[in-house]
């Protein structure tokens, strides 16, 4: 089965062709035939966080491009079979998107049907309007090809792109590229209870599947993200957006450096009972900090780079250790034999390294996608809706529609 993935729940635009074949656990492989994605990042850079306005035009310029980019590199023909898609069955899906419109009728004057068996597409969670472009985009891919649409939900994709394995006997892979084309690859083999531990910009969840595809949420932030607290704490030091990765270079260089603060901040709900987590304290904690120090330093907003070291280095410790403490105790818990961790913040080197060392001795196995199938992409959703499309789950075109707050219950 040929699958399209498409992606556009956040600030990535993503597209790709999968092949793949067989049952969970058995007989299945997969191979990416196609795959492109381009970020908006530095665009929001400027705002210091994601607009979903802004991220909706930018999805409706980027899926075109991308969707020609993908089936280009699968080698689909390009030459025209039959009539151009009709334009004005197409108009009311994207009445929204006239831009989207105009590209998407365009190129169909220059493309044919695709060998394509169905179009996986993230319904949700995310930013609504985000959401949108992409199940409008799928909606009228389906109607102009004749093919049917799965809804995929994006965490459950996150969970799918852990499971990912290229290398023969790559279990846990702490680094790696994306999936090379063409290459066969496997999902790895898992055995249950699997406790996947979802760590990204919007969500912050602990998911208990006691059998594959079925999920039972045991605890999330009550406020924050993990990586929203990234990106706002980030934003307190002067740094970028996405402020994940500029915490992780800041605590990384000290360490290297021998830099350590010398203060803590308090681990949020690590003795409260249960699995929730809570972030948004934490981050008033960081800002009194910084305002405080920033007096101090006389009367500026001036920070020095070696407090932002300390900040950064304390922060990123502060977190690994609430999220990975209570991971282990709800892997005790529940007799889990497999950790998945996925989401934009499993990129970060420190949680990754500290998830290792730390599980080493439990005996649960560790899985957590390379860095770049950490983040949102497309593969993660085409696995993700190959699998319900195996099972006959086929969305409707007329009930489909993007869901912002979706629950990962909702997908089993
Ligand atoms: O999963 P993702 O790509 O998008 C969402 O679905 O939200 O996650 C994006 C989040 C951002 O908050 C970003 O700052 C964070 O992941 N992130 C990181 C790192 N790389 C990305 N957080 C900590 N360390 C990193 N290296
Ligand atoms: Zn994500």
């Amino acid at each position: 089965m040929k699958v399209l993935g498409i992606e556009t729940s956040c600030d990535e635009s993503a597209v790709c062709l999968v092949e793949a074949a067989g049952s969970y656990g058995a007989d299945f492989s997969f191979r990416v035939l196609g795959n492109a994605l381009a970020s908006q990042a530095a665009l929001h850079a400027e705002y210091g966080g994601v607009f979903p306005n802004l991220a909706k035009r930018e999805h409706a310029r980027a899926l075109v491009p991308l969707l020609e980019d993908v089936l280009r590199q699968a080698g689909e023909p390009t030459a025209v079979q039959g009539d151009p898609l009709d334009k004005s069955a197409l108009a009311p899906l994207l009445e929204r998107e006239p831009e989207l419109l105009e590209r998407l009728t365009e190129f169909s004057s220059r493309n044919g049907k695709p060998d394509i068996d169905c179009i996986a597409v993230t319904h949700g969670p995310g930013l609504e309007p985000a959401l949108w472009v992409g199940v409008n985009f799928a909606k009228a891919l389906s109607l102009a090809w004749g093919i049917p649409l799965v809804a995929v939900n994006h965490m459950e994709g996150h969970i799918f792109a852990s499971l990912i394995r290229c290398e023969e006997g790559a279990g846990l892979q702490l680094t790696g590229d994306s999936v090379p084309l063409s290459e066969t690859c496997i999902l790895s083999p898992v055995t249950f209870p699997l406790l996947s531990l979802l760590i990204s910009g919007g969500h912050t969840e602990l998911v208990l599947s006691r059998e594959f595809m079925r999920y039972e949420r045991i605890g999330e932030t009550r406020d924050d993200a993990a990586g929203e607290a990234f990106d706002k704490v980030a934003r307190l030091l002067g740094l970028p957006y996405p402020g994940g990765p500029e915490i992780s270079r800041l605590a990384a260089e000290a360490r290297a450096n021998s830099i350590e603060a010398d203060f803590t901040f308090t681990r949020p709900m690590l003795h409260s009972g249960d699995y929730d987590f809570s972030f948004s304290g934490l981050k008033t904690e960081v800002r009194k900090l910084v305002d405080n120090t920033a007096r101090l330093q006389g009367q500026t907003l001036e920070i020095s780079s070696q407090f932002k070291m300390q900040v950064a280095r304390e922060f990123e410790e502060c977190v690994a250790d609430v999220l990975i403490t209570k991971t282990l105790r709800a892997i005790e818990e529940f007799g889990v034999e497999t950790l998945v961790v996925g989401g934009g913040v499993s990129a970060n080197t420190y949680i990754r390294s500290e998830l290792a060392r730390r599980l080493a001795k439990s005996g649960c196995t560790l899985l957590i996608p390379p860095p770049e199938l950490a983040t949102d992409n497309a593969i993660m959703i085409a696995l993700a809706g190959y699998f319900r499309a195996y099972r006959g789950e086929f969305a409707g075109p007329d009930t489909l529609r993007a869901i912002g707050n979706l629950r990962l219950e909702n997908a089993s």
